[in-house]
């Protein structure tokens, strides 16, 4: 700063003076004696401010032609010495206006450190009526090196790039059979089992069920190991990371999932995340106003609150986009560092939670799913069993999470959507005892 502000002061007077060099150096002292002697008495810098320097300049001149001698050398060096008061005023004025820039880039500091992506180009904005905001993120650019064998795997097994994904250990082997077995019949050709066993890896194989054996050398299985429950839940979600990565689409499924047509065809393909609800009714599945009452607070007794029952984190359709790729990040983050977590608490409150002070939301699109057509146990045992129009439509699957009883459950499902056996659904009580 100290040369910029020199710079010019400097340039300008070897400009102006070109006569003799004696005459130069004796009125430079002239001046300056002048100078210090009668007007600035307490230092020639005790001013910062430009708007008196430039008055304090004007009135030096008339002071230094008494005790000095009139020459056309004085007289040059006057008029110079007001424009480099003048240009020294303009420079002060300069500095500080870049100091109160500096001061204000020193505010939005924490702010440039974060990375912002802006999205597309500015566009105007259509007519009343006819404007949309984007919910369909780009696909990640494939990278086959995050892992080489699972992409060998997903070109033979994949279909359009999209495909079925369920981990599973030699523990949910009998309701992995009904899975697989389900998936077969419905004649679903893009579907692989993450085997975390051998057993069941073997177990696959027999079957012919693409089945994709994890090495258990890879770094975040033995995290996962090491680390207890929890880190293996959170392993889901780094495994997920992977197929993603690869430019894959995935639609994630537990094991006690009954497939009774190709979900391929239900899909919209719009989200980064599509997800079945635990919801049973247009309301819960799908959101409402619900109304909170507080009497007490008399004519602003009403509080509205958005509600919705949550996603479920067994059956969910994710493209392979940065928002995906976050959310798999955050969740698989928050279950490893907090051991009393629910995967699925943990899922949803990343999807939904908006930023806030001191924490930033994901902004992830979403999508509900049809929760006739993408059924949970609820909707079945409690609804649709018992309702003469909705009993004979057919949904896409129907997930047994709301009932301990899985294997039973699912077998009877196949008895009646499958075999047609009209009563197979009838033993069974609405929840679990
Ligand atoms: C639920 O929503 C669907 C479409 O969104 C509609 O056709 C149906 O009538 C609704 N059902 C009820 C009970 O409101
Ligand atoms: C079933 O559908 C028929 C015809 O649409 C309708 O009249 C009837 O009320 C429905 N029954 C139930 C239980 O919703």
């Amino acid at each position: 700063m100290t040369g910029r502000r020199d710079g010019p002061l400097m340039r300008n007077t070897t400009q102006s003076l070109r006569g003799s060099r004696i005459v130069i150096a004796i009125a430079i002292g002239v001046l300056l004696g002048c100078v210090f002697a009668f007007l600035f008495p307490r230092g020639l810098f005790a001013s910062n401010s430009p708007i008196q320097s430039h008055p304090i300049a004007k009135s030096n001149i008339q002071v230094v032609s008494s005790p000095c001698e009139s020459s056309e050398h004085v007289n040059m060096l006057k008029s110079e010495f007001i424009s480099v008061s003048e240009k020294n005023a303009e420079l002060k004025k300069e500095i500080r206006e870049l100091t109160e820039k500096l001061q204000l880039a020193e505010q939005r500091k924490d702010d440039a450190q974060k990375p912002v992506l802006v999205l597309g180009e500015p566009h105007k904005a259509g007519v009343f009526g006819t404007v949309k905001g984007s919910r369909t993120s780009p696909s990640v650019i494939a990278d086959e090196t995050v892992n080489p064998r699972l992409a060998k795997i997903l070109e033979k097994v994949a279909v359009k790039r999209e495909l079925i994904v369920t981990l599973a250990n030699l523990n949910v082997k009998e309701m992995v059979e009904v899975w697989f077995t389900n998936i077969k019949r419905v004649g679903i050709p893009n579907y692989l089992v993450i085997a975390l066993d051998e057993e069941i890896a073997n177990f696959c194989q027999t079957n012919n069920v693409p089945v994709y054996k994890r090495d258990p050398e890879e770094g975040i299985d033995s995290i996962a190991r090491s680390g207890g429950n929890h880190a293996v839940s959170a392993l889901k979600f780094r495994i997920l990371r992977e197929f993603l990565q690869l430019g894959y689409s995935v639609l994630l499924s537990d094991v006690d999932i009954v497939y009774l047509q190709n979900p391929f065809g239900y899909l919209y393909r719009d989200s980064d995340v599509e997800s079945m609800t635990d919801g049973h009714d247009n309301t819960t599945a799908y959101g409402y106003d619900d109304v909170f009452d507080e009497p007490s607070m008399g004519w602003a007794r009403y509080a509205h609150t958005m509600r919705m029952w949550v996603y479920n984190s067994g059956f969910f359709y994710i493209r392979p986009t940065i928002p995906s790729i976050e959310l798999l990040d955050r969740v698989a983050g928050r279950l490893s560092r907090e051991p009393n977590s629910w995967d699925q608490a943990v899922f949803n409150e990343e999807l939904f939670f908006p930023s806030h002070p001191g924490y930033d939301g994901l902004h992830a699109s979403r999508r509900t799913m049809d929760f006739y057509l993408f059924m949970n146990s609820k909707v079945l045992f409690k609804t649709v069993r018992k309702d003469p129009n909705l009993s004979k439509l057919k949904p896409v699957i129907i997930h047994v999470n709301y009932h301990p009883d899985k294997l039973p459950r699912m077998e009877a499902i196949v008895e009646y959507y499958v075999n047609g056996k009209q009563d197979a659904l009838k033993s069974f009580p609405d929840g679990s005892n």
